[in-house]
């Protein structure tokens, strides 16, 4: 056999298609070969991975990286090392920036801006508004990895972060799906009815209700079911390939295993805080664990894992949300929702899937090959075989620890709801494109190893290979 860059020995390799004990050999940043014979091979550099798991880098669809706009919350930089710590490879970032991703000129320069910082590889989303559908098709050119539109509006506060990117109108959110079907994209919807939540907030701040669950109550199960249902009844009508965010209740898991039955094109996910926590952490941690939707009941929580166990849910990210320990810190309606999660979203789910019976393999699917299917990059990521890039995380799954707010990387670890949980699965390095970006211990790749991954319509695909 050939001369390689590198060759990992002894590991077992993890992907969705099964496990096996191989040595991986990669060259020119690419996976080579997978073989259980190496003894003919001669690399350049040589890893001996004996009793480690490697696993395709994972894929996390779902991060606020805060930049440009807000970097005080968080940069590319702090955002992708934690991402790099716990073997994300590849993030998408929602177009929720400052300024927001309305438009292909908006959208070309924050590929420029991000580019620059970014360790990992990075999509990007554009915002879907009755505003710019005429910018629909020319972002998915772009390179746009897909779309995303809320169908809440915003806190007052947080308007230029969300101005062009919600739309609270039914006829308006039709017209929309019919622009975004158009461009062949998914079209990820943050499902909350406005008007529910407007009507349950207004009367619950006239009641002088301050105590945490205020926010439980203010958004409802109904105002997700009343919005998810409406967002594949516009996905029969137009085609769109409806994608819905943070799944978080019962409802709305009947209501896409239906749909999926039906044959529409519609996938969802879910994040590890709808998992793992119950309205009570609300209660235990009041502001700091603020995020839309909510934190739900019991039942809730049995409900996503089923639908993990049937796939009606395809993919778990972490929607990565950070704020300031300040701003954490506000009153439940006063402090901004989110909560940071892309560097625990590993282990903090190995260790709640293990609780299920549910192993790594599938862990992987739902972390990084059903990911890729998704949005379309599945030819050069979510996989380790020949041909695809080599972004890989090599993990000691043996490893049971506990999550310290003060090891993580994102700017926003202070306010880690993840602090003190159980953890499965250590990341000791983590390759993107045969390059290590990230060795426990804390070593890591320098600023804009990371490129721009273009979404399947992108017209100048000038960092595809
Ligand atoms: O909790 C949330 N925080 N949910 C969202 O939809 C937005 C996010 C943010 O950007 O802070
Ligand atoms: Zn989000």
């Amino acid at each position: 056999m050939s001369n390689c860059d590198l060759l990992i020995r002894n590991c077992r390799v993890v992907s969705a298609s099964g496990i096996t004990e191989r040595d991986v050999a990669i060259d020119r940043g690419r996976i080579l070969a997978l073989t259980s014979d190496s003894s003919s091979m001669s690399p350049t550099a040589k890893i001996d991975a004996k009793g480690m798991a490697l696993l395709p880098g994972l894929i996390d669809s779902h991060v606020h990286f805060r930049d440009p706009g807000m970097v005080y919350k968080e940069d590319f930089l702090s955002g992708s090392r934690g991402a790099a710590a716990g073997g994300t490879t590849t993030v998408f970032d929602m177009p929720t920036t400052v300024p927001i991703v309305t438009s292909a000129e908006l959208f070309r320069e924050k590929v420029s801006i991000v580019g620059r910082r970014s360790l990992v590889d990075f999509g990007l989303y554009g915002a879907a508004g009755v505003r710019n559908v005429g910018e629909i098709g020319k972002m998915a050119r772009e390179g746009a990895i897909a779309f995303k539109t809320y169908t809440v509006a915003p806190p007052g506060d947080r308007t230029k972060e969300y101005e062009g990117a919600f739309v609270t109108e039914a006829g308006q959110l039709l017209q929309v799906m019919e622009a975004v079907a158009g461009s062949g994209l998914p079209h990820c919807i943050h499902a909350e009815d406005d008007s529910v939540v407007g009507y349950l907030s207004g009367r619950l701040k006239s009641e002088g209700r301050m105590d945490p669950l205020a926010h439980h109550d203010s958004r409802p199960n109904a105002a997700e079911a009343v919005s998810v249902y409406q967002s594949i009844a516009f996905s029969r009508a137009t085609g769109a390939r409806v994608h819905v965010v943070h799944v978080s209740t019962k409802e709305a898991v009947d209501v896409i295993r239906a749909a999926k039955a039906e044959g529409l094109p519609v996938t969802c996910e879910t994040c590890p805080h709808y998992l793992v926590f119950t309205k009570q952490a609300l209660e235990k941690m009041g502001s700091r664990a603020k995020y839309n939707p909510p934190a739900r009941s019991e039942d809730d929580v049995e409900a996503l894992w089923r639908g993990i166990a049937d796939g009606t849910i395809d993919i778990v990210v972490s929607d990565h949300a950070p704020h300031t320990e300040e701003e954490k810190r506000m009153d439940i309606w006063g402090a901004p929702p989110g909560t940071p999660g892309v560097e625990t979203r590993l282990p903090v789910f190995l260790a709640a899937a293990e609780r299920r019976g549910l192993g790594v393999q599938g862990t992987v699917r739902l972390m990084s090959t059903k990911v890729a299917e998704i949005f379309g990059v599945d030819g050069r990521k979510g996989d380790i075989r020949p041909g695809m890039d080599a972004d890989v995380a090599l993990v000691d799954l043996k490893a049971r620890w506990k999550v310290r707010k003060e090891d993580l990387q994102t700017a926003a670890k202070g306010t880690s709801i993840f602090d003190g949980m159980e953890a499965v699965g250590r990341v000791e390095l983590t390759l993107l494109r045969g390059v290590v970006i990230y060795e426990s211990g804390g070593a890591f790749a320098g600023p804009g190893t990371g490129e721009f991954i273009p979404g399947p319509k992108a017209v100048r695909s000038s960092s595809s290979p």
